[in-house]
C-alpha cells in the first residue's frame, strides 16, 4: 500500500477505535474520557485527520461562519432544544443549508451528531445533538468549544512544520507564525481569551476537576502560577474557606482576570491577590508572608523544554526563598506523568506530548525525568498521586526541608 494509503488506513482505523470506545462509554460518559479522545482525533497529523475528521467541526462549531470573535453560537448549541433539519439550523446561523447539509453529513458519518428518528416537513433528515457534540455546547461544563477552536489558532500551520523540526529543532509554532504562541496569544486578544477559556474547562469537567482531588487543609496561601483566568484558583478558595490565593500570571492575562474576579467573583477579593509577572525572570513570583505557602504549577512544566521547565522552577524556588516560611512550603505540579514503557501509555497522552512539542516546544515527562528536575531545581524526592483524569498531583518540598 502506498504511504498515504497506509496513513489513511491507520488514521480510520484509529477513528473506527475511537468510535467503539466512544459506543462503549456513552451509557454512561464521562466528558473527560470523551474529551480525551476527541483530543486524539484533533492532534493526530493534519494530512490523516483532514482524511478522516475535517476541520469543519470547528466549522459547525460556529467559528468560521461566524468569525472567531463572534459570539454567536454553534450548530451544537442550536441542537441543544431537540433536533433539527439542515435548513433550520442553517437558518439560524445564517448559512448556506446545501453546504451546511453536505457538513453535517460528514461529521455525523464521523461520530458526530446523529440523524434523529422522524423527518423534517421537507422529508429532510433531523438532526440532533450525540454525546460527543453534546461536549462543544458552549454551556458545557467540559465544554470543548473553547478548545477546539484554540486547535484552529495552533494546530494546522504547527504540524505542517514538524518534518522540519525533527531536523532543525525549532518549535514548529515558530516555523509556521515567527513567534512563540505566548507572543502571539498576546498579539491577538480575541485567541488569548480563547486560550484562557480553553484552559479553564481542560480538565473535561467538574468530576475530573483537580480542585475536587487537590487537598488544600494543610496549606494557608496558595500561589497559582501561570494560573490564566484563576478558575481552579477561585474553586479551590471556594472550597476552603481557610485558604488565601495569588494568582499570578502575564500582565495582560491577569489584567483581564482582574475585570472578570470584580465581576464574578468579587466575594472572594478579600482573599486573593492578582499579580502580573514572569515565572521566567528572577524574582517576579510572589513571595508569601503568611505561614504554609503553597506554589502550584498546573499545566505549566510541560510547556517548556527542560532548561525553561527548570529556570521556572528555580525561579519558584527564589520565590518560597524569600517567602516568610520557606520549609513550610509545598510545590505543587499538575501534568501528566508517563510511563516509562511507553508501549502501554494512552495513546491521548503521547499525542499530547507532540502537541506539546509542535505548540510550545515543551513536553510530558516521566517519573525519572521528574525526579532529575525538581532535584536539580532544589526540591526532595516528590510525593505522586494520579488523578481521576489524565494528570497526577505532583507534591515536593524544598531540598533539605523536613
Ligand atoms: C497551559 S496554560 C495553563 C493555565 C493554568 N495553569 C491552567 O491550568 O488552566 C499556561 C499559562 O502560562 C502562562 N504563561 C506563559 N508564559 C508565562 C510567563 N512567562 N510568566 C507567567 N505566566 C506565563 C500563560 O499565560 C497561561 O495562562
Amino acid at each position: 500500500m502506498a504511504r498515504g494509503g497506509r496513513l489513511i488506513a491507520v488514521g480510520v482505523s484509529g477513528l473506527l477505535v475511537g468510535l467503539a470506545l466512544n459506543q462503549a462509554f456513552v451509557p454512561q460518559y464521562e466528558s473527560g474520557i470523551l474529551n480525551g479522545w476527541v483530543h486524539n482525533v484533533y492532534l493526530v497529523p493534519p494530512f490523516v485527520r483532514e482524511a478522516i475528521r475535517p476541520q469543519h467541526i470547528q466549522y459547525l462549531d460556529g467559528t468560521r461562519h461566524s468569525g472567531p470573535q463572534s459570539s454567536r453560537a454553534g450548530i451544537a448549541d442550536h441542537l441543544a432544544g431537540g433536533p433539527k433539519s439542515a435548513r433550520d439550523l442553517a437558518r439560524a446561523t445564517c448559512t448556506d443549508s446545501q453546504l451546511l447539509f453536505r457538513l453535517l453529513r460528514v461529521a455525523v458519518n464521523a461520530g458526530v451528531f446523529r440523524v434523529s428518528k422522524g423527518a423534517s416537513d421537507d422529508g429532510s433528515p433531523l438532526f440532533a445533538n450525540n454525546a460527543l457534540s453534546d461536549l462543544m455546547r458552549t454551556d458545557h461544563p467540559g465544554a470543548l468549544h473553547h478548545g477546539l477552536q484554540t486547535t484552529g489558532i495552533d494546530s494546522v500551520a504547527s504540524w505542517q512544520h514538524l518534518a522540519a523540526s525533527l531536523r532543525s529543532g525549532t518549535v514548529p509554532f515558530q516555523a509556521a507564525y515567527g513567534q512563540s504562541l505566548w507572543e502571539h496569544l498576546a498579539a491577538h486578544p480575541d485567541q488569548d481569551v480563547t486560550f484562557t477559556r480553553a484552559m479553564a474547562v481542560s480538565e473535561g469537567g467538574p468530576a475530573l476537576s483537580i480542585a475536587s482531588q487537590l487537598d488544600c487543609s494543610e496549606f494557608g496561601t496558595l500561589v497559582d502560577v501561570g494560573g490564566a483566568s484563576g478558575s481552579l484558583l477561585a474553586d479551590l478558595l471556594e472550597r476552603h474557606p481557610h485558604l488565601h490565593g495569588i494568582l499570578f500570571d502575564l500582565p495582560q492575562v491577569c489584567e483581564r482576570s482582574k475585570e472578570a474576579w470584580a465581576a464574578h467573583k468579587a466575594h472572594l477579593l478579600n482573599r486573593t491577590r492578582i499579580t502580573g509577572g514572569s515565572f521566567m525572570e528572577a524574582d517576579s513570583i510572589p513571595a508569601v508572608q503568611t505561614d504554609r505557602p503553597a506554589y502550584l504549577l498546573r499545566f505549566i512544566l510541560h510547556d517548556w523544554e527542560t532548561s525553561s521547565a527548570l529556570a521556572i522552577l528555580k525561579n519558584v524556588r527564589q520565590a518560597i526563598l524569600t517567602s516568610r516560611h520557606p520549609q513550610e512550603a509545598t510545590l505543587i505540579i499538575v501534568d501528566q506523568v508517563l510511563k516509562d514503557d511507553f508501549r502501554w501509555e494512552l495513546p491521548y497522552k503521547l499525542l499530547m506530548d507532540i502537541n506539546m512539542w509542535t505548540s510550545v516546544g515543551g513536553q510530558e515527562r516521566t517519573l525519572s525525568e521528574w525526579q532529575a528536575l525538581l532535584a536539580e531545581a532544589g526540591f526532595g524526592q516528590p510525593v505522586v498521586k494520579a488523578t481521576q483524569g489524565y494528570n497526577s498531583i505532583i507534591k515536593a518540598k524544598l531540598q533539605g526541608a523536613l
